[in-house]
């Protein structure tokens, strides 16, 4: 049997065996997916054995994605971007390939549900790992703007200036945003502030006529930038269990060469949580 892995620290309380299973279930494809949690110094001993054992690929988790990254010999344009992987495949020469599957998991949440892209205006809340994944995937859908607002405001500036060429992207600031004369369309939050119970500082007009809100976060009740939102009137919100499920398909899809189908996996997650 196949044997796929993801590796994390801390990870024991992942999704990724279950949606896996799911997915495999689903597919009729017979592999077997567990995880690994790797010392925090140990990640690439803990590949290299895992591969050596007859692992065919892996997924990865904080802290590692920048590891997994560096450690493979070809990376795609997805990995590149985001100087990040969360899939890695090993290849029958003996190399490694890195890929990114967090942007397309995110788009496709996206677009199962509707939410306002091409010729909208997009605030994406966060500068970090999260952030870095989606703005290639979300420039190709092609808004009108998209705007990146980060407690550190250095961090979103640099974004906004590395991810300029590929379409119209600007950072601001929270004082900015006060005097927002456009409202936004689809407002993301990529921070991890949710999972801390904490709001990002980002002042409460952002809901203006706003349709959309995601949150990346996730937990068994709605975060707190979803109630947030919702208190101001916002009619879609939703959380980023859809992009777990999402990023988990298209790795699925990747090692196994099979098309899945995401909204039973779905339901199917959200009832174990
Ligand atoms: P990830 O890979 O999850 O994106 P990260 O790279 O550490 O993790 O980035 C965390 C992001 O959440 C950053 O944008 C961070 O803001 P700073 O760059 O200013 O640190 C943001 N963040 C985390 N906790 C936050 C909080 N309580 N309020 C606002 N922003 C927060």
């Amino acid at each position: 049997m196949d044997k796929y892995v993801v590796f994390g620290n801390p990870i024991s309380h992942s999704k990724s065996p279950l949606i896996h299973g799911l997915l495999a279930e689903q597919t009729d494809q017979k592999i077997e997916y567990t995880y690994i949690e790797a010392d925090v110094n140990g990640f690439t001993k803990a590949v290299l054995e895992f591969r050596k054992n007859g692992g065919k690929g892996c997924n990865v988790t904080s802290p590692f994605k920048d590891e997994a990254y560096n450690l493979a010999d070809h990376k795609t344009e997805g990995a590149l971007l985001a100087e990040a992987a969360n899939t890695l495949i090993f290849n029958d020469d003996g190399t490694i390939s890195a890929e990114t599957t967090d942007g397309a998991g995110f788009l496709l949440d996206l677009k199962n549900n509707n939410a306002p892209l091409t010729n909208k205006r997009i605030l994406l809340i966060g500068a970090g790992g999260a952030a870095r994944g989606v703005i290639k995937p979300l420039l190709d859908t092609k808004p009108e703007l998209l705007s990146i607002c980060n407690r550190t405001v250095s961090k979103a500036e640099q974004l906004a200036q590395r991810f300029t060429e590929f379409g119209n992207i600007n950072a601001v600031s929270a004082a900015d945003l006060e005097k927002l004369t456009q409202p936004y369309d689809l407002i993301i939050n990529s921070t991890s502030a949710s999972l801390h119970g904490e709001l990002p500082p980002v002042p409460v007009n952002i809901f203006n006529k706003c349709e959309f809100v995601y949150d990346m976060a996730y937990s068994n009740e709605p975060t707190i930038f979803i109630n947030w939102a919702k208190e101001q009137g916002v009619k879609q919100a939703i959380d980023g269990l859809g992009m777990l499920v999402g990023q988990a398909a298209e790795s699925f899809e990747i090692w196994r060469n099979v098309k899945t189908n995401i909204p039973p996996i779905l339901d199917a997650v959200r009832k174990t949580l």
